[in-house]
């Protein structure tokens, strides 16, 4: 918040400033990411739900919570793989309310490319919406979340540290994105902090050519079950709102697969 100490406070729930603080959130109309803006709208914070196919969802959702808190959610279409959409999606999402406390990179393609089929077009895509996204969405959004003290959040993956087999573009771009984590906290600080998200297997892929990784990893995990779009949401909820001193963390949400082979 523009009145507080740089680096030292997580944007405030309404109650505590009176104002609401504003999040954008990409991909945020579907799946996992409707649930981190579901939560976070509950929490009270006004959303921008970025989509790029899924406007009719996007729209559903702003309005649903619009007629929960009048004006309190906007939709934004957007392609993260064309870079003038970033500059436009981040200047959209500030003028909105005038303000930007929040960035969630949820956004994400996800499919298997074995070596000896890779193209550019896989690396470009892959890349595209997994790490050259997030750091030009939060060089532009940069100069909003230094002047309220936000934070940023990545949804990484756990396969970042421990590659996905037959998937190496899409491990190499969440190590990517990982490491950017860390150095973007660096490169903010002291007003923003950045942080991460590493789910395991939360929900099962739509694109048939990913059947099968998702019980895969599930058979592996100490917990032995999947986990909920929710266990993520409330992760993102507490590193945007209630991790001052949290900054350059991710934290695997996995249900211990990463605790083993
Ligand atoms: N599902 C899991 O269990 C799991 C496991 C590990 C990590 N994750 C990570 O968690 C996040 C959410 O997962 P998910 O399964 O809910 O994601 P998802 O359904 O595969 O994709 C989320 C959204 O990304 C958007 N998107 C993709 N490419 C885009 C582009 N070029 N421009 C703009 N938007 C683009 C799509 O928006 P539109 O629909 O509007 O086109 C899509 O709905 C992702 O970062 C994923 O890597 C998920």
């Amino acid at each position: 918040m523009a009145e507080s100490a740089p680096g030292r406070d997580s944007p405030k729930p309404p109650e505590a400033t009176g104002a609401h603080p504003v999040v954008l959130i990409t991909g945020g109309a579907r799946r996992i990411g409707a649930a981190i803006t579901r939560d976070l709208h509950a929490a009270g914070l006004d959303v921008v739900v970025h989509c790029r196919r899924s406007l009719a969802e996007a729209t559903a959702l702003t309005d649903e919570l619009n007629a929960r808190r009048p004006d309190s959610a906007r939709p934004l279409q957007a392609d993260l793989l064309d870079p003038q959409a970033l500059e436009s999606l981040a200047a959209q999402a500030r003028e909105f309310r005038g303000r930007l406390d929040g960035l969630i990179n949820n956004a994400s393609t996800f499919y298997p490319t074995p070596v000896g089929e890779i193209t550019m077009a896989h690396w470009d895509d892959l890349m595209g919406s997994n790490v050259r996204a997030p750091l030009f969405l939060t060089q532009a959004c940069a100069p909003a979340l230094r002047a309220s003290g936000g934070g940023v959040v990545n949804i990484v993956d756990i396969h970042a540290l421990r590659p996905l087999s037959g998937y190496p573009v899409y491990s190499a771009a969440k190590a990517g994105l990982w490491a950017l984590t860390q150095s973007l906290a660096r490169e903010l600080g002291p007003e923003v902090r950045v942080n991460g998200v590493a789910p395991g297997a939360i929900l099962s892929p739509e694109d048939p050519a990913n059947f099968g990784t998702h019980e895969a990893m599930v058979e592996r995990t100490a917990l032995k079950r999947a986990g909920d779009p929710a266990d993520i949401a409330r992760t993102v909820r507490f590193l945007l709102l209630e991790a001052p001193y949290i900054t350059g963390q991710v934290i695997p949400v996995d249900g211990g697969r990463s605790a083993s082979q």
